[in-house]
């Protein structure tokens, strides 16, 4: 893919993975998120004795981003990576939020940390989905 550097994406991703608090899970995900202007956006899943509070790495990630001034069109790609025998796959509730606050195109990245990887669209991950323009009605 054109000026995406997906091993300086997974290697941020990895950084990233150290910080996540999981003392309940201890399974660790990072998440990278590559923007237009070239910088790196990386964070990872928080959680919390109350379970249902904890926060995934990639919504840690998207909030962020969207947190320091940026949106979907500066988004040009999403990586997120866990200890799982194939590629890292996203949460239910963070394909709904994947797919409100990025564009539709955006390259999904999901990896490991034996650094396979697969390259999936929104659509891929949640076809059919709810999203704002069924609130206008
Ligand atoms: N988790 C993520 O951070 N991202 C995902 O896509 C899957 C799950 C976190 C939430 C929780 O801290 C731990 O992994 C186990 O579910």
């Amino acid at each position: 893919m054109k000026n995406i550097n997906i091993d300086e994406m997974l290697d941020k991703a990895l950084e990233a993975r150290k910080l996540a608090y999981t003392p309940y899970s201890n399974f660790k995900v990072g998440a990278c998120i590559l923007l237009s202007n070239g910088n790196y956006i990386c964070g990872s899943n928080v959680e919390n004795a109350s379970y249902g509070l904890t926060s995934c790495a990639e919504r840690n990630t998207l909030f962020q981003t969207y947190n320091l001034g940026y949106n979907k069109n500066d988004i040009k790609a999403l990586l997120i990576v866990g200890d799982t025998e194939g590629p890292c796959s996203p949460c239910g509730a963070c394909r709904q939020v994947i797919s409100e606050l990025t564009d539709n195109d955006m390259p999904i990245i999901l990896a490991n940390l034996k650094r396979e990887y697969v390259i999936l669209k929104i659509n891929d991950l949640l076809p059919y989905s709810f999203t704002k323009d069924d609130l206008d009605v």
